[in-house]
């Protein structure tokens, strides 16, 4: 009995080792948010292996609510990879020719969602195999500021303070200090991991360019701080010069913003006088017809006038109104009301005599 259960376990074992096995080992990946993960599965087969070959990835997400999902299938020489819309278009298996026993996969562009444990199922009955791969999607740290908190005089205390805008943790933090030839202050030495520096008592020792490097297992960036120590007088004299200064530089701009608005005033102010001339102006068209109209209305009441002066007038619009025109041509919007009634002037007989009274002293009207 005994010896015929060893001859099985035996066989069991032989045929294990002959038949289909994955040959890369469990693992854990982690990468950067939106970088490639490089999943490996490489396989064996057997000549005992006679069925077809499937190949399926599975993946659980971490949190344990989840069923297990496919995420991409090989079976019948074909291959699926539409079943998980948060991996759509981003998971590929990296072998052109999965028979040969490569059914790694790449997922591109990784989120944070894609954290989770991704499984590997071989299968060629009688052959089946499976491995595991933990994959962990973490951000870089990035966009770190560096600062000092605190009025950086002697004799002071302040602190020198290092902090990412993002990065997945754990977040180590490495102070060094870069300029002056001198080195970190010994006071400081015991801080150098920390992601604030806190000094006590400033000294101008302490002055220098420094540098924060801020790391987790992904990816680390780095921040610049320039830190000047300097007497307390020194430090007032420094604020009231920047006060003056900007002082200075306040009264300069609002001179500017004074200027230009007094000249943008009178440019406007031109602007309306033309403006007025132009509105009771008839089109150049009419003009020869409020011309001859003024000759054939020789007994009108306006015919105090002679047309001489007359003649001057009229010139001085014709070479004024053509370029106003094209000068004024967006605004024209505003004209209607006036532009009908200024034909009905002409035809009066009174347009003559009404512009030169009015380009006279425009803003009259
Ligand atoms: C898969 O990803 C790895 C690592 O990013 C890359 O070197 C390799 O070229 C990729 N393979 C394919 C087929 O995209
Ligand atoms: C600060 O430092 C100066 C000299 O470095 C020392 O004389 C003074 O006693 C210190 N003050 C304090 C409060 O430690």
């Amino acid at each position: 009995m005994g010896l015929l259960l060893l001859f099985l376990l035996l066989c069991g074992v032989a045929d294990f080792a002959r038949s289909l096995s994955i040959t890369t080992p469990d693992q854990m990946i982690e990468k950067a948010k939106g970088e490639t993960a490089y999943m490996p599965c490489k396989f064996t087969l057997s000549p005992e292996d006679h069925g077809p070959l499937d190949i399926e990835w599975l993946l659980s997400p971490p949190d344990n609510q989840q069923v297990d999902q496919v995420i991409i299938l090989y079976s019948g020489d074909k291959i699926y990879d539409d079943y998980y819309p948060d991996l759509k278009g981003r998971v590929h298996f990296t072998s052109s020719d999965l028979k040969s026993g490569d059914a790694s996969i790449n997922v591109t562009n990784l989120q944070l969602s894609d954290t989770g444990t991704y499984q590997c199922k071989v299968k060629k009955a009688p052959g089946v195999g499976n491995k595991k791969i933990q994959l962990k999607v973490l951000v870089k740290p990035s966009g770190i500021r560096c600062y000092v908190d605190g009025s950086e005089e002697i004799g002071n205390d302040f602190k020198l303070k290092c902090e990412p805008k993002e990065g997945s943790l754990p977040l180590e933090y490495a102070w060094q200090k870069l300029s002056n030839a001198q080195k970190m202050p010994t006071s400081l030495i015991a801080e150098m991991t920390s992601p604030i520096i806190s000094v006590k008592n400033a000294t101008t020792e302490y002055s220098g360019t420094y540098s924060c490097t801020v790391s987790n297992r992904v990816g680390s960036d780095q921040c610049l701080l320039r830190l000047d120590v300097v007497p307390p007088s020194n430090r007032a004299g420094t604020i009231a010069g920047a006060i003056i200064g900007t002082l200075l530089a306040l009264v300069l701009i609002g001179l500017i913003i004074f200027c230009c608005h007094k000249k943008r005033r009178e440019k406007k102010y031109e602007k309306e006088v033309h403006h007025d001339i132009r509105e009771d102006v008839p089109p150049p068209k009419s003009r020869t017809s409020t011309a001859r109209s003024y000759i054939g209305s020789n007994h009108s009441s306006l015919g105090s006038m002679s047309p001489s002066n007359m003649e001057g007038y009229s010139k001085t619009q014709y070479n004024q109104v053509p370029s106003e025109d094209f000068e004024r041509a967006p605004q024209s919007p505003t004209l209607p009301p006036t532009k009908v009634a200024a034909p009905n002037l002409s035809r009066m007989g009174a347009v003559p005599v009404m512009i030169p009274a009015q380009s006279k002293d425009g803003s009259i009207v």
